[in-house]
């Protein structure tokens, strides 16, 4: 697989997308997405490919890229830990969810495992702000974390 190709499967996603929407630079998002499951990260070439498949700048497609944090600019782990610090979590324990996770990991927010599994991530407000703390695994959401949660989950993640 080349570094920008997409798998037939996701080609079918992104053409869905488009087909959704009636000016294709609103497709942007989401299809930026796309080529973040497929290759983990949106590279200097993907935001190319992306922005002649939509008819945009590559410009406005970094502006977009750069702006969300949730778009990895460099390649990352297999799986993306994204702990919440903001307030409503951070009165609830998010910071000892986070040093927990540093010390089980031997990283910190911004790195990856040396086995190359999983990158520690913080993030600002996920919107589940009476359930934290909580962070969120790839897509999934792991809320009103307690110190045990957080190792069963990391568990799992280094079994992968
Ligand atoms: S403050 Fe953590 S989800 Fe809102």
């Amino acid at each position: 697989m080349s570094q920008i190709a997409l798998r037939p499967e996701r080609e079918r996603q992104v053409e869905q997308i488009l087909s959704r929407y009636p000016n294709r630079q609103a497709a942007l998002i989401p299809v930026l997405h796309v080529y973040q499951d497929e290759h983990g990260w949106i590279s200097e070439e993907i935001m190319q490919v992306v922005a002649e498949r939509l008819g945009v700048s590559s410009a406005h497609v970094k502006g977009v890229v750069t702006f969300y944090t949730l778009f990895n600019q460099h390649p990352v782990g297999k799986h993306q830990v994204w702990v919440c610090r903001t307030l409503s979590c951070a009165l609830r324990g998010a910071e000892s969810v986070l040093s927990h996770c540093e010390k089980r990991l031997g990283i910190h927010p911004g790195e990856t495992t040396k086995d190359g599994k999983i990158t520690l991530r913080t993030a600002e407000c996920l919107a589940a702000c009476g359930q934290g703390p909580m962070m969120q695994v790839d897509k999934t959401y792991h809320e009103n974390l307690t110190l045990a949660d957080v190792d069963r989950i990391l568990d799992e993640l280094q079994r992968s």
